[in-house]
């Protein structure tokens, strides 16, 4: 990426260094020497969430479908920066919708990955169980609520649970896509992905058998440390 001027390569160490801080973006902690994303390798093994996700189901969305956001991201700048060099101002408005959506496909990916781990179920525990009681009334209608957002996500997109900080609360997102229905400023603390590929080898089309596998897989003591770093 020669292409690439001084203020992306700031540009993308600031975002690694606001992603650290909320715990996300394993491949961002140091940036590559070339100033280009890379693919973060997994915390667990291609079959360390079988049953609930398939080894087959995970390498493909790691190594096929997470890897081309990446590379979508790096191939969005190199060509932001082409396009200011030759002044090509038309191509800037498609561009950047190309960075929304390769931009957030890679930041949530990072943190899907992280959203689960293999071994026993886990729960919600101290202060995020607290918050999760203020803002949904319980564990369990806080449950009931991130299922029912991920079931019906229209066509391809993500749940997210956030803490947004204004108002100092959790909330539960729908995103379409990977960029829309999104509050600025919210800190993603765990999401799940239900774009088709996330699924749809092992599922097929029940996607709720899907969301209620994944909510069984939750790393909540993961969670937790992202609410910690999101609210101290
Ligand atoms: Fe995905």
């Amino acid at each position: 990426m020669a292409e690439m001027n001084r203020r992306e390569l700031l540009g993308l160490g600031a975002l690694a260094a606001g992603l650290g801080a909320l715990g996300l973006g394993q491949a961002g902690e140091a940036p590559a020497a070339s100033g280009e994303y890379e693919l973060p390798k997994l915390p667990y093994g291609y079959d360390a969430l079988a049953p609930a996700i398939e080894e087959k189901v995970l390498r493909l969305h790691h190594a096929k479908h997470h890897a081309a956001y990446v590379k979508g991201l790096n191939a969005t700048l190199a060509a932001l920066a082409k396009a200011r060099e030759a002044g090509d101002l038309a191509s800037i408005s498609g561009l950047s919708r190309a960075l929304a959506f390769h931009g957030s496909g890679h930041v949530l990916h990072d943190l899907y990955w992280r959203s689960m781990r293999p071994g026993a179920a886990t729960q919600p525990e101290g202060a995020l169980k607290a918050a999760l009681e203020r803002d949904f009334g319980s564990v369990e209608k806080f449950a009931a609520h991130f299922a029912a957002a991920a079931k019906a996500v229209e066509g391809s997109g993500w749940a997210i649970l956030v803490h947004e900080p204004i108002g100092k609360r959790l909330l539960v997102l729908q995103v379409l896509n990977h960029q829309n229905l999104t509050v600025w400023g919210a800190a993603p603390l765990m999401v799940c992905d239900v774009w088709e590929h996330a699924y749809y080898l092992q599922y097929a089309n029940d996607r709720a058998a899907y969301v209620d596998a994944f909510c069984k897989i939750i790393d909540w003591p993961g969670v937790a440390k992202r609410y910690e770093a999101a609210t101290k």
